[in-house]
């Protein structure tokens, strides 16, 4: 497969075919992802909860992110990969949000970037991109405005909403955005937003009528530990947590029972060699 740049994602767009994007937190993740034909990989700082443990995304630093950039980057030989900036880095000034945008891209190797907000943020949006950087937009429910939002909860119900969410994705769209992702907005009101751009819209919990789709990777495999609580949007499909619980209590029962390793496990070494050894 050939590498997947802005032109590329443009044209896909400009062919309604949907685009792909998956996130992923380090080798094997980003590896998996670009292998299976995933179109844009996103360094999401949703890592910091799937990857990390940590309780919301507030807690990981720019640093942390940087990390995980370089080992996705590692993995992702034709994705288009686009890093999350964590909260705290962006958002004091369109020249802070410059600064951290261009370590993501000198330091992490991204080839984007992606910040949470719409008109407020369209200054800064003009700043990152009018140097060179593409920026992935995201509006609707911006999980790192959790505390303002009063908790994760799907935006745009109401007709004013709504109007909010469109005004935000065309201020982002003005400002230079390649793409604005839409998160957890009814379905008919994010396939309105799309006729309207010029750009495409990534949604995330915001119905088919988008210009493609982003899920994070370990809630779409099953590879997180019971009790995670999925958003309704999120489909199921596999059971990757599943099968290594398998496996690892499986690998764990032969040990204690003496059947692994086996004979087949083992290096061979010549019967004289060994008697030598033995005296
Ligand atoms: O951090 C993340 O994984 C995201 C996507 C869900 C859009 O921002
Ligand atoms: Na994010």
């Amino acid at each position: 497969r050939k590498k997947v740049t802005i032109p590329t994602l443009l044209a896909m767009h400009a062919h309604h075919e949907p685009i792909t994007m998956l996130t992923a937190h380090d080798f094997p993740s980003a590896h998996v992802a670009d292998t299976a034909g995933i179109d844009m990989i996103l360094v999401g700082d949703s890592l910091a909860m799937v990857a990390l443990g940590y309780s919301d995304t507030s807690e990981i630093t720019l640093d942390d992110m940087l990390l995980h950039c370089r080992s996705v980057i590692r993995g992702a030989q034709t994705s288009f990969v686009v890093g999350d900036l964590p909260m705290g880095c962006y958002e004091i000034s369109p020249e802070q949000a410059l600064g951290s945008a261009v370590r993501m891209v000198k330091e992490g190797r991204v080839h984007g970037v992606k910040l949470e907000g719409g008109e407020e943020m369209a200054g800064t949006i003009e700043k990152i991109s009018r140097a060179g950087i593409p920026v992935l937009a995201h509006v609707g429910l911006t999980p790192q405005r959790q505390h303002s939002l009063g908790g994760f909860r799907v935006q745009g119900k109401s007709a004013a909403g709504a109007l909010r969410i469109l005004a935000d994705a065309m201020a982002v769209q003005e400002a230079g955005a390649f793409a604005v992702v839409l998160e957890a907005v009814p379905p008919a009101v994010a396939a309105l937003i799309t006729r309207k751009l010029r750009i495409p819209t990534i949604g995330i919990g915001a119905g088919s009528g988008c210009s493609g789709q982003v899920l994070v990777q370990v809630d779409m495999l099953g590879n997180f530990p019971p009790g995670r609580s999925l958003p309704k949007f999120v489909k199921r499909y596999g059971d990757v947590w599943g099968e290594a619980r398998k496996a690892i209590e499986l690998y764990r029962e032969e040990v204690k029972g003496g059947s692994y390793p086996g004979v087949e496990h083992g290096y061979a070494m010549p019967a004289a060699e060994f008697e030598e050894f033995e005296r």
